[in-house]
């Protein structure tokens, strides 16, 4: 991975701003792309995220980035636009939260965790999991430069090895340690619900977690806590 990345965000609410702040921090361009109703989003990002520029081209956004972040509500997911993201690295950082979601049909009875429904709606993407089991408070207040014995873990799951391992260097140049978390199948260990969701863990903790939850029950594949 080269120093300066270009780094495409879908979603400028709480979880996208905080990792546009975290990127442009980290010298990293940073490109965002809202929904069709914010029509005032770079005013909006001149505030919440300076540096970062609304994305005038969101069809084109995922073929402009290095790396493309999915930060928006898992219940408005299906809009984004899925055929162009084939061949990209694209992060799933969602959460699957009934009570900000409602109940989703297409999640019912299924053994699969979200992130490989998700990858289903384009399996040409390379799909990682990761960003999505730390608050977006966490990530302004915890990140650490790589030096620092504090550092917080970050947990990147995907069944390519070359896009595990950049977005792996993402996370550390924005200041986490990254955790191999497995496939993206194994993802489901990192959802609402699991051992290590919204935990304060170092690299070992988190290691050691992932291999022997806290939890003996099974990690839940279905959010049902509250948001
Ligand atoms: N909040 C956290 O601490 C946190 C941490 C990790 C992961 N997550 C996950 O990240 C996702 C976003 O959470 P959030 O808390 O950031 O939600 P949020 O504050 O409600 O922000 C979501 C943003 O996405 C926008 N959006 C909706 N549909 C879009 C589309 N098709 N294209 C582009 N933007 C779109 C929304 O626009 P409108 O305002 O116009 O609807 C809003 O600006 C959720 O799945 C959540 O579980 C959240």
């Amino acid at each position: 991975m080269s120093g300066t990345l270009t780094i495409g965000i879908f979603g400028p609410g709480k979880v996208g701003t905080a990792i546009a702040r975290l990127a442009v921090a980290a010298g990293h361009r940073v490109e965002i792309a809202g929904s069709q109703r914010q029509e005032s989003l770079q005013l909006l990002l001149d505030v919440l995220a300076p540096g970062a520029a609304q994305s005038r081209s969101v069809g084109t956004l995922a073929a402009r980035s290095d790396l493309t972040i999915l930060a928006v509500p898992f219940g408005r997911s299906v809009d984004l636009p899925y055929t162009s993201f084939s061949g990209r690295i694209i992060i799933d950082a969602l959460n699957y939260w009934p009570a900000i979601d409602g109940v989703i049909a297409e999640l019912d009875g299924i053994p699969q965790g979200t992130s490989e429904v998700i990858a289903a709606r384009n399996p040409a993407a390379r799909w990682v999991k990761s960003l999505n089991h730390l608050g977006y408070h966490d990530m302004d207040e915890h990140a650490r430069p790589s030096s620092d014995p504090t550092r917080r873990a970050i947990a990147v799951a995907s069944d390519d090895s070359d896009a595990k391992r950049f977005v792996s260097k993402f996370i550390d140049s924005v200041g986490f340690d990254p955790v191999d978390a497995g496939s993206l199948a194994d993802g489901i260990h990192l959802q609402t619900g699991t051992a290590v969701f919204g935990r304060e863990l170092s690299k070992a903790e988190f290691e050691r977690m992932l291999v022997r939850p806290v939890s003996a029950a099974e990690p839940a594949r279905r959010a049902d806590a509250a948001a």
